[in-house]
């Protein structure tokens, strides 16, 4: 029997997609955006645009596209904006991130000219690589907010939207060591006004989208709304959030074969993984304690597919090491090398080399925007906090209390579908399938 489904708000007129961070993967959203619809390329990677969903069993021949599935926004129905600290429009963003070509950037010209950032907050001292010109003044962090809603609240005026969302793209923070300050909502508005050094200006973002009823998806891997006082702030004012760090290159492929080992029982010595890679993620990511926001999301993948605890034989003395390198000659285009040396039956050693020639920022676009599509009907579906039906997404998916992460991707894919058929009330797949052979 098909479940009843969920009420789920239409998603009519506009929706404002606004991205902290116009940078190579900022800029690549919105640019292919545009020339999906304007009719000169594919959505390719993107599961919103392309993807079918099956319902109902085998036999019913019943696979509709998920957008036609599920109630999501138009691609000609967005809009988008952002924040960044370098005052370039996004045509010139996207023409310095020497991600698409000139040509391809040039079609939809007239658009991405349109789009300028809006004053950002930033500090340094988060994000030591980088400085730039366009950035906010206030008297402390909660001015700030306060200021960044009133970015948000005049946006979606200006362009009369019905609803916003917000997709962190911008650079990855320094890794902070938890705060008291964290605990209660109560305890980081009072840090805000205090300008506490453990409020980052990614967690300043998210508290004023949270406060104003505005979904918040986390790209980078740094701890932003993962913390108990912004969680609350989502619980409270009824808002989804979901994070966090792209899962693009490296993980990604990561997490396509370690499941596959760890299903036929293969152990694994160990797992050497670098990466090369000179676009501006990569400068920041050179100094190490922004590295070390994404070393720690990086490593926890395999950690949780092997459960070395539960299969000490195979997987109790496994060596995983992640190394990225900042190297300016390839730009966007990263090179990810994986050294896997695995085990089979008796012990017989066996080893597996990847040399992924991925483009990063062309990996993230689609994922971006899928999440945006998805956490806006999450809100219109009345889903709020944590939406780890989103963790397909996610590098380090953030997860309830006393929950490990699901990291497998197909795990994963099951339960973004699984979800996507519970919203619609039809019946989840079990893939049992034992009644086709009654
Ligand atoms: N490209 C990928 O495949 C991928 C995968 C996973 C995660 N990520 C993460 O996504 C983020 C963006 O990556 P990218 O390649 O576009 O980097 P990028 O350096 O090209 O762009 C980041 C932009 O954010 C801006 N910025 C930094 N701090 C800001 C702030 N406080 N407010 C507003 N703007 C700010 C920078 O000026 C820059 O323009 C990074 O955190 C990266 O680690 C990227």
């Amino acid at each position: 029997m098909a479940e009843k489904g969920v009420p789920i708000k239409e998603p009519k007129g506009k929706l404002g997609i606004l991205l902290p961070g116009l940078g190579a993967v900022g800029s690549t959203m919105i640019a292919g955006v545009e020339m999906v619809r304007n009719g000169y390329a594919r959505p390719i990677g993107s599961l919103t645009q392309m993807a079918t969903i099956r319902l109902g069993k085998r036999t019913e021949d019943r696979t509709p596209m998920i957008k036609d599935f599920v109630p999501l926004a138009n691609l000609d129905d967005i809009v988008f904006g952002g924040w960044d600290i370098f005052p370039v429009n996004v045509y010139e963003s996207a023409l310095n991130a020497k991600v698409l070509t000139k040509d391809d950037l040039d079609k939809v010209k007239p658009q991405l000219d349109a789009i300028k950032p809006m004053k950002a907050v930033f500090d340094k001292k988060y994000v030591k690589r980088l400085d730039g010109p366009n950035k906010k003044v206030g008297k402390n962090k909660m001015d700030l907010a306060e200021q960044l809603m009133d970015d948000m609240a005049n946006f979606k005026k200006e362009n009369n939207l019905d609803r916003i969302v917000i997709v962190w793209s911008g650079s990855t923070e320094t890794y902070i060591e938890y705060d008291p300050v964290w605990d209660t909502l109560e305890s980081f508005e009072k840090a805000m006004r205090e300008n506490h050094d453990a409020i980052s200006s990614s967690m300043i973002y998210a508290y004023a989208a949270l406060k104003s009823g505005i979904p918040y998806a986390n790209g980078a891997p740094h701890m932003t709304h993962d913390i108990p006082a912004l969680e609350e702030l989502a619980k409270k004012n009824n808002v989804a959030i979901a994070g966090k760090d792209f899962k693009t290159g490296q993980t990604f492929m990561k997490t396509l074969l370690a499941p596959g080992l760890k299903a036929r029982m293969l152990g694994v010595h160990g797992w050497f993984s670098t990466n090369i890679l000179g676009n501006r993620d990569g400068e920041v990511l050179d100094e190490p304690l922004s590295f070390k926001s994404k070393e720690v999301t990086k490593l926890s993948a395999l950690e949780y597919i092997f459960q070395p605890k539960k299969n000490p034989e195979l997987y109790g003395d496994l060596y995983h090491k992640v190394r990225i390198n900042y190297y300016p000659p390839i730009g966007d285009n990263k090179e990810a090398w994986d050294n896997i040396d695995i085990f089979g039956w008796l012990g017989y050693p066996m080893q597996i080399k990847v040399d992924f020639l991925c483009r990063d920022s062309i990996l993230a676009a689609p994922v971006a925007l899928d999440l945006a599509l998805f956490i806006d009907l999450a809100q219109r579906a009345g889903m709020s906090g944590i939406q780890e039906w989103l963790s397909f997404y996610f590098k380090s998916p953030i997860v309830g209390k006393g929950l490990y992460p699901e990291h497998d991707i197909f795990i994963q894919l099951m339960k973004l579908k699984n979800t996507l058929r519970h919203l619609k009330g039809e019946d989840l797949i079990t893939h049992l399938g034992l009644e086709y052979y009654d």
